[in-house]
């Protein structure tokens, strides 16, 4: 019995132990990177990305340890365009259940003339590259790097030599971060109409930050026919870093209704590992981060900490238990009014007579002009305070 195809399913493939950690100071250890392969396996992750084998003997160990560990997702290694980094990558990661190698070369005018090679020789090189990557693996992907700045006809020239040369994913990377919502699901669109053989592979999309459109990028190039989005938790990566896993993931679900494509990852595990690798790899998550950030589901405020109180929707569109966080928070400042006063004291056990209270609010306000937050003690202290006052 063959088993229906389900067209609206996206990929998602983690990179974030390999492009992520390509963060300047990212470096993991190896402990570290296992664990995170293991969060990412057991999160739903189709694909991950465990690093780049030929790079160092750290690498390679690392990708060799999270393909024999590896339980359902496909462990990827990367490897550039030749013979040498393609054997390493697969020694690495031939020992997992669904092992797959990525190659890839800078196809854009200021990429190809590093190797200084001709269009026709890179073109040859592709072809070289990947039969025999396909000639090692069943499962290859191929990127032509800077692909949204390389020259369309060269674009389409070297996909279909992919292609026909065996890859089976087609990974359209906007390295830089330069191309916009509107070209991305465009430039998608148009390979898959253009390319023979385009609809026998899967396309993928590959977004930098750059611009801050790296999100954005990735689900329009879903809209437009991509069916693998290449992420990095918390967004880690070079320079400004790449599509952020926990955004693609939490945008799919909120906002079905508009774009009808859904992942198989547990979201619930979302805030889990965003520390984890916030913890491994050095780099804080900002407060304002979407998702992930201390901020996301705090409100200050006191128009939106009454309306909290009445009903969470009111400012929130996600619940904070879909990306595996307890609560919301209503962390007390200078904005913050009555109500979420009086929460705070209930949760801490404290109900007061109205004129209580407002006595004490009055001495909260005082104090959170001073102070950026009020902390519980800070609290405790203003209400014995009244009492020995009385
Ligand atoms: O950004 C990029 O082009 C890459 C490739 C190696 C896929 O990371
Ligand atoms: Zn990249």
């Amino acid at each position: 019995m063959t088993q229906a195809i389900d067209k609206d399913r996206v990929l998602i493939f983690d990179t974030t132990l390999r492009d992520g950690e390509q963060s300047p100071g990212a470096t993991m250890t190896h402990e570290e990177k296992l664990e995170i392969a293991e969060l990412l396996d057991e999160m739903g992750v189709d694909i991950i990305e465990a690093g780049f084998p030929i790079a160092s003997e750290g690498d390679f160990r690392a990708v060799k340890e999270i393909a024999e560990r590896s339980k359902n997702s496909v462990i990827c290694g990367l490897a550039r365009a030749n013979l040498t980094d393609i054997d390493r990558c697969w020694e690495a990661v031939q020992h997992a259940g669904k092992p797959r190698i990525h190659t890839f070369i800078g196809t854009s005018p200021l990429h190809r003339a590093i190797p200084n090679l001709t269009m026709d020789e890179m073109a040859e090189r592709i072809h070289e590259t990947v039969t025999h990557a396909r000639n090692l693996c069943g499962n290859v992907q191929w990127s032509p790097m800077d692909a949204t700045r390389t020259e369309w006809d060269y674009l389409c020239r070297v996909i279909e030599i992919a292609i026909k040369a065996g890859a089976t994913t087609i990974n359209i990377p906007d390295t830089v971060g330069y191309t916009a919502p509107v070209e991305s699901a465009d430039l998608i669109k148009r390979l898959i109409e253009t390319v023979p053989g385009a609809d026998e592979v899967v396309f993928a999309t590959h977004c930098h930050n750059d611009l801050g459109m790296a999100t954005a990028n990735a689900l329009a190039a879903v809209a437009g026919g991509a069916r693998q989005i290449e992420c990095t938790v918390n967004g880690l990566g070079e320079r400004a870093g790449n599509t952020a896993l926990e955004e693609v993931v939490m945008a799919l679900k909120v906002r079905h209704d508009i774009m009808p494509w859904h992942t198989g990852v547990d979201s619930t595990k979302i805030m889990n590992i965003s520390r984890r690798v916030a913890t491994a790899s050095g780099f804080a998550v900002q407060f304002n981060k979407a998702i992930v950030g201390k901020n996301a589901f705090a409100h200050e405020s006191g128009i939106h900490q009454d309306g909290m109180l009445k009903n969470a929707e009111t400012f929130e569109i996600m619940r904070p238990a879909d990306v595996g966080l307890a609560a919301s928070s209503l962390p007390l400042g200078k904005h913050s009014g009555r109500a979420a006063l009086r929460a705070k004291l209930r949760d801490l056990g404290i109900d007061l007579a109205d004129n209580q209270l407002k006595d004490v609010f009055v001495r909260f306000k005082d104090l959170a002009d001073r102070k950026k937050e009020v902390y519980d003690e800070d609290i405790l202290a203003l209400v014995h305070a009244g009492e020995d006052a009385a």
